[in-house]
């Protein structure tokens, strides 16, 4: 090795040795006589000092160096002069005093500051993702990123789990989402699809008498890019025989509960992980993701508006929608300008309109309230009691703003859910020490899908129905519910997962349901429902998005952080440049025509 030891791990300790070191040039300060290098490698950064009295040619090798130099240095370690420790840095306690230095690589200048934790554009950090990941803050994150998945590996491995490879070009696995497809030289017109998510493979693996699986995959999906979605990303994929609904709870608690402890022990985690019905986390939180950091829930007002002389509330309820509101604590100062921006933001998700009420802080409690403490502009259409039935339903207290929306159930319960996470945002009120969470269970199996006009899996369709519902999935599929579960974190899906089904029969009844013809099961699904028949246990499991999991570890809001080299908010690959064009040679043995206009000479 060029190199004794790394620049970071030296301290007090190491004073006297002569140790060797490899690294970069961090920062160069000339003062004249002494100049001082502070030395980077990965694992930290040394203070190196060059003497001219010491070695003359060491010192003028030392003033041509420049940021991002790599260089070789010899020296010895020694205590700082009194007075001239660093204690913000681990090693500012020594410095290494130079005796020779080579340049082993010179750099040109960089496109931005490596030693400075300050904003840069994306895009030029992704072009230039190798020096990026030289920042502090990307080698942080690619680090927790190696420290997170081995825990993972440990964690599996003792429970008894085999990491098994699975391959990546296979065929369309139907996971919700529309698949990258890989054309065939071999068989001309063909294509290989990659996996939006190994889910059939470790399926077989079950019928193969592999009884536990777990993989840290890659997954590939072709949908349009978010904070918290890439094309490209990674699972951490397991599978169990002979396992129940609770059986695979149980595991990602105890796993993500030893990795809360270990990476951020002084974070605060609710245990045990809290169970929420879909029905109440819909009703209560108006989202399958809750965040339950902090209340603000929504609470349904219907009956008391009902009969109000407000059109809006009144025609909604009668038309079988619903009324519902949540209350903003502290909020009756509202502006009518901020009052304008949150109707938008209102309409931005989907409501035909926002009302709002404000409790004025006068009163000292909300049966204290009177016309004049009181402001809405639609408080002419209530009455005293209807507002103070809402305000006591909403828990809230004179100084709150309450929000209602009304219209069909789901919409209101959207556009609520989402101010209540636009209110929880602008007034603080999740506590950044808590990390919450939790598993919510006991979905429907289908979702009716207005645009292709028929049932659809609400999780995938490899989900087992509840052993009660299995009588009612072809009367009465709405009414089916599934064995699955997802784990959110800070309202963020962190993972799905389910109990599979086991039984060709009931899987061929499944996707009946979802409008599919025998004809195409065979086609599409035919090795599945064939390995099913050669005694397949019953089995079922989870995925973990190890990279949205990290962004929320790591404090990031976006995954982008927190994967080495992703694709930018327009699926493109600024490093690579990529997708890019190809030969016509290329693409002609793969048996593929290009329209003219597509084809670069
Ligand atoms: P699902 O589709 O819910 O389930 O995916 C599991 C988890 O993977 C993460 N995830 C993503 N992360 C980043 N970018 C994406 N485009 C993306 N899509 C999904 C989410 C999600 O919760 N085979 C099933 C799992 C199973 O049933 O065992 C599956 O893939 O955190």
């Amino acid at each position: 090795m060029l190199k004794s030891h790394s620049c970071g791990e030296l301290n007090r300790n190491n004073n006297g040795q002569i140790v060797t070191l490899g690294g970069w040039v961090d920062r160069r300060r000339d003062h004249g006589g002494l100049i001082f290098i502070d030395l980077r490698d990965r694992d930290g950064v040394v203070q190196v000092v060059f003497n001219p009295e010491s070695s003359k040619e060491c010192h003028d090798i030392a003033s041509q160096l420049r940021n991002e130099y790599v260089i070789q240095v010899v020296g010895q370690v020694s205590l700082r002069p009194p007075g001239t420790e660093n204690t913000k840095l681990p090693t500012g306690e020594i410095e290494i005093l130079a005796d020779t230095v080579k340049i082993l690589n010179t750099s040109i200048t960089p496109p931005f500051y490596i030693n400075e934790d300050i904003e840069i554009d994306e895009n030029l950090r992704l072009k230039y993702r190798y020096l990026d990941i030289r920042r502090e803050r990307m080698k942080n994150n690619v680090i927790l990123r190696h420290r997170v998945t081995k825990m993972m590996r440990d964690f599996m491995d003792n429970r008894g789990f085999l990491e098994v490879e699975t391959p990546i070009l296979i065929k369309r696995t139907p996971e919700g989402a529309r698949d990258y497809l890989v054309p065939s030289r071999v068989y001309p017109g063909k294509f290989y699809a990659l996996p939006q998510s190994p889910q059939q493979l470790k399926q077989l693996l079950m019928v193969a008498g592999v009884e536990k699986y777990y993989q840290i995959a890659k997954c590939f999906r072709d949908e349009d890019t978010r904070a918290d979605r890439q094309p490209e990303f990674t699972q951490l994929d397991i599978e169990m025989s002979f396992a129940e609904e609770e059986d695979v709870m149980q595991l990602i608690e105890d796993l993500f509960v030893k990795i809360m402890e270990e990476v951020k022990p002084q974070k605060r985690i609710i245990k045990p992980f809290p169970r929420i019905n879909y029905a109440d986390a819909m009703e209560r939180f108006g989202s399958d993701k809750p965040d339950i950091r902090f209340g603000m829930e929504l609470k349904d007002l219907s009956d008391i508006v009902a009969d109000c002389e407000f059109a809006v509330f009144s025609s909604a309820v009668a038309a079988g929608g619903k009324v519902k509101g949540i209350s903003a604590p502290g909020c009756a100062g509202y502006s009518r300008a901020q009052i304008n921006e949150l109707n938008e933001i209102a309409q931005g998700f989907g409501a035909k309109g926002l009302a709002t009420i404000m409790l004025d802080p006068s009163a000292s409690s909300v049966e204290e309230l009177t016309s004049e403490t009181i402001k809405s502009q639609i408080a002419k259409f209530l009455t005293l009691e209807q507002i103070k039935e809402m305000a006591k339903r909403l828990g809230a207290a004179p100084g709150d703003m309450l929000m209602i929306a009304a219209g069909d159930d789901a919409t209101v319960s959207n556009v609520l859910g989402r101010m209540r996470l636009e209110m929880g945002n602008r007034l603080k009120l999740a506590d950044p020490d808590l990390f919450a969470y939790c598993f919510v269970v006991n979905f429907p199996l289908f979702a009716w899908d207005d645009k292709t006009n028929r049932w659809e899996a609400m999780h995938h369709p490899f989900t087992s129905p509840k052993e009660k519902d299995i009588p009612i999935l072809e009367s009465n599929p709405k009414d089916v519910f599934s064995q699955s579960y997802d784990i959110i974190l800070n309202g963020y899906e962190v993972g799905g997962g389910s109990i599979r089904i086991h039984n060709a029969q009931l899987q061929r009844r499944v996707f009946k349901v979802m409008g599919h013809t025998d004809e195409s099961i065979d086609q599409l699904f035919g090795h599945l429902l064939e390995a099913f028949s050669y005694g397949a246990p019953p089995h079922g499991g989870i995925a973990i998005g190890v990279d949205r999991m990290l962004m929320l570890i790591a404090g990031e809001t976006s995954i982008r952080e927190v994967i080495p080299f992703p694709k930018n908010q327009n699926a493109y690959d600024l490093c690579f440049n990529a997708p890019d064009v190809v030969s016509r040679e290329d693409i002609d043995v793969l048996h593929i025509k290009l329209l003219d206009e597509q084809i670069e000479e």
